[in-house]
């Protein structure tokens, strides 16, 4: 059977292992200190992409923390959002009166997040923090606001490519690239369908 190297699809790499590595350490460490392990937060990572990114981040935080995931349906197998995300799996857990960190890949048009944290606040989340891996602010749509107390952690401001790995998918592949790199534009090109 031939191998195939999906780094060959990669046209270059944005953040290594090493870097990504890192930074999560530093964003685990701010969130460490501004917690207390008698309020510890309820981290809820965004599936499917932010579900590597929340593995390695909680492992870093010292605090007896909970973790959750939650789906939201926005982007289908494509490119371009509908807008209209929704939440189509929701937590666990009960988050009234917790504080909330939302662990995110990648904030793009804001349109999942503002679902998300109206959700939350409407579950009655004391507050709501914001962790994201990567942030392209010049995509954004819609514009969100943390909650109570709650803070904007952001690993990476990105530029406005088709990134993929580290969770990040096209067509759900690439998710377990380890790094975050731009897509080779004939990849997606090769199959417009999943656009
Ligand atoms: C991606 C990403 C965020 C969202 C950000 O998820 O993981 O949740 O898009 O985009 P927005 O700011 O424009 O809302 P996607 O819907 O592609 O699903 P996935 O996590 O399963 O890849």
């Amino acid at each position: 059977m031939a191998i195939i190297n999906i780094g060959d699809h990669i046209e270059k790499v944005l953040w290594t292992e090493k870097q990504i590595s890192d930074r999560v350490s530093n964003l685990a460490s701010e969130i460490t200190r501004d917690f207390s392990a008698a309020a510890a937060p309820v981290f809820v990572g965004v599936a499917t992409g932010a579900l590597i990114f929340l593995a390695d981040l909680v492992r870093k935080i010292h605090l007896p923390i909970t973790v959750d995931v939650i789906r939201v349906d926005s982007y289908g197998s494509g490119t371009v959002s509908s807008g209209k995300p929704s939440i189509s799996c929701d937590l666990k857990s009960d988050v009234q009166g917790k504080h909330v960190v939302l662990v995110e890949d990648i904030v793009d048009t804001g349109n999942t997040l503002s679902c998300l944290i109206e959700h939350l606040k409407a579950k009655g989340a004391s507050s709501v923090s914001v962790c994201a891996l990567l942030d392209k602010p010049s995509r954004r749509k819609v514009s969100f606001e943390v909650v109570g107390d709650g803070k904007f952690y952001r690993g990476f401001q990105c530029p406005d490519y088709f990134i993929v790995g580290y969770g990040l998918d096209f067509a759900e592949k690439y998710r377990n690239l380890p790094y975050v790199g731009v897509l080779k534009p004939e990849m997606y090109n090769k199959y417009p369908s999943e656009i």
